[in-house]
């Protein structure tokens, strides 16, 4: 699949976000929010939107507002998993983390105010009352997912996991929360502008963002374990250094492997059910499931 039009476009549109519109903004909090964004992440949630809107043959310009809203609270969750009460890390994306390149209250405040940016994105500028409906079936979509029952509520869990011993279950959970679910809204917020999508696709979508979202924390894993720090552009082995329920170090590292096959698996079955041109989903699980970095 050829994504580096798509990726272009995103970044163009991350770039507009966070200059033009906010000429009243503190400017240091801009630096940093600007820090934390057009920073070379993989923008593999909104790469995920624009794939899943290829399925469901929607028009590119309806999709860059949660593609770059489900990008901008990515951003907002890394900035904050950095911070020193939580992952305590340096080096994100390769370079210093954004709390040690600002200071600690710029890199919080940054992130509470791409949160905000992202809904922001969301809820204004529909162009027609079709794309007004859909985006505000996003917001609930996307709030839910980074809310208390999504991405916040599994960091919350993380973090009380750190030395303890949870069970497969109890881990797998968190992971769909504190990863999987940002993944899952990606592929399910453009479904929010086709609403003659068949309930079953609709269902079928959302099981293969859960398989590609939890095999993307083990898979995460992993990398914390078997990557270069200059390849993955964060820190290796911070998770065993954390004493992080890691996927690999509780349960073994075939055992993950084996694991990400077998959602692999069950991903690839669920997209077979979505109607559609496929292509763009099946090369981003490839991807999602085999990186490097
Ligand atoms: C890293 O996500 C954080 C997790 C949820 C595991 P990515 O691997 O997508 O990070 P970037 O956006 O490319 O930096
Ligand atoms: C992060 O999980 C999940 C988020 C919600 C940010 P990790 O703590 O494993 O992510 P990295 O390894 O720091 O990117
Ligand atoms: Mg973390
Ligand atoms: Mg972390
Ligand atoms: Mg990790």
């Amino acid at each position: 699949m050829n994504t580096d039009h798509r990726v272009e476009r995103l970044e163009a549109e991350l770039k507009r976000h966070l200059e033009s519109r906010l000429e009243l903004a503190d400017q240091r909090l801009l630096e940093a929010m600007q820090y934390a964004v057009l920073n070379g992440g993989k923008r593999l949630r909104p790469l995920l939107v624009y794939a899943t809107g290829q399925a469901l043959d929607l028009d590119e310009a309806l999709l860059d507002a949660p593609a770059c809203a489900v990008e901008l609270i990515h951003c907002y969750s890394l900035v904050h998993d950095d911070l020193p009460a939580m992952d305590d890390d340096a080096l994100r994306r390769g370079r210093p983390t954004a709390h040690l390149a600002f200071d600690e209250a710029t890199a919080i405040l940054a992130g509470d105010a791409l949160q905000a940016l992202a809904f922001q994105i969301l809820g204004a500028g529909a162009r027609s009352d079709h794309e007004r409906i859909g985006r505000l079936a996003m917001v609930a979509e996307l709030a839910v997912a980074c809310g208390a029952a999504g991405m916040a509520g599994g960091q919350a869990k993380d973090l009380a996991m750190e030395h303890q011993k949870p069970d497969r279950s109890a881990v797998e959970t968190m992971f769909r929360l504190k990863t999987g679910a940002l993944i899952r809204a990606s592929v399910i917020m453009p479904a929010a502008l086709a609403p003659t999508l068949p309930r079953t696709q609709m269902q079928a979508l959302r099981d293969f963002g859960e398989h590609i979202g939890l095999a993307f924390q083990i898979r995460d894993d992993l990398l914390d374990i078997e990557g270069e720090t200059e390849v993955i552009g964060k820190q290796a082995g911070a998770d065993q250094a954390l004493g992080k329920a890691s996927w690999p170090a509780l349960f073994g590292i075939e055992a993950a492997r084996e694991r990400i096959n077998e959602l692999d698996a069950q991903a690839r079955a669920a997209l077979e059910k979505v109607g559609g041109d496929t292509s763009a989903l099946h090369a981003m699980a490839d991807y999602l499931l085999n990186r490097q970095a």
